[in-house]
């Protein structure tokens, strides 16, 4: 049994978002981190494209931005990490949030940072995992739909489960009604799973992430028996 991250202290964990697009998430975790009694500070949004929207967004809200281009480092992997990692460097940067990243990250960086980063996936992994997973879902006929916040291993949305928020599937959807209602829940959920690793409230059992907060009571049923 060990912690995922360990505070270092009794100040907040210095945190980056790492975005490629609209950042509704980047948004709903600066949103909480505006706090100053929430556990992580954003220290730095970093994109790996100049056009991310969410950029803007962090540059209003007054957070250091970067943009790291990964077309500049085509097939170069290593050397898109390498100056990702010199940017967390520079900010003093102990806990990564992936929120629409979009760039799988090498085994070697993800080891490196194991245990203190996170990703938010639109699906209750490990069903959906990639992408359209609201268009899947649909096709698959499940009554059940969420999204899960996870620590990131090396394989794509793979990695201990922290949380996951479930949605009901309802007969009139498509995937923009159904990405809407999940998307509601991981702006709820994101701020809420960040909060317990920075506090150092995660621990790694067997492979598991056990998160010491109040497990969810009753059952979630679509439709209601
Ligand atoms: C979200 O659905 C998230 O779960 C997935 O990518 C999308 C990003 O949306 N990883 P946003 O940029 O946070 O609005």
């Amino acid at each position: 049994m060990s912690l995922a991250f360990v505070p270092a202290g009794p100040a907040r964990a210095r945190t980056a978002i790492l975005i490629s697009g609209r950042g509704s998430n980047m948004a709903a975790l600066l949103a909480a981190a505006a706090d100053p009694a929430y556990p992580a500070q954003v220290v730095l949004v970093l994109a790996n494209k100049a056009s991310a929207a969410g950029l803007a967004t962090a540059a209003a809200a007054g957070i250091p931005t970067a943009v790291v281009e990964s077309r500049g480092f085509k097939g170069d992997r290593a050397g898109f990490e390498a100056a990702v990692q010199a940017e967390l460097a520079r900010h003093g940067v102990e806990l990564i949030a992936l929120a629409g990243f979009m760039r799988v990250l090498t085994e070697g960086f993800v080891a490196h940072w194991f245990g203190r980063m996170v990703n938010i996936h639109p699906s209750l992994l490990p069903s959906f995992p990639g992408l359209e997973t609201h268009e899947r879902a649909l096709a698959a006929g499940v009554r059940l739909h969420g999204c899960t916040v996870h620590l990131v291993s090396p394989g794509v949305d793979e990695g201990p489960i922290l949380a996951q928020a479930a949605v009901p599937v309802l007969a009139g959807d498509d995937a923009d009604s159904l990405a809407a209602r999940v998307l509601a829940q991981e702006h709820r959920l994101y701020p809420a799973a960040l909060a317990w690793l920075a506090a150092g409230r995660v621990r790694l059992v067997a492979g598991r992430a056990l998160v010491d907060a109040a497990d969810g009571a009753g059952a979630l049923a679509n439709p209601l028996p």
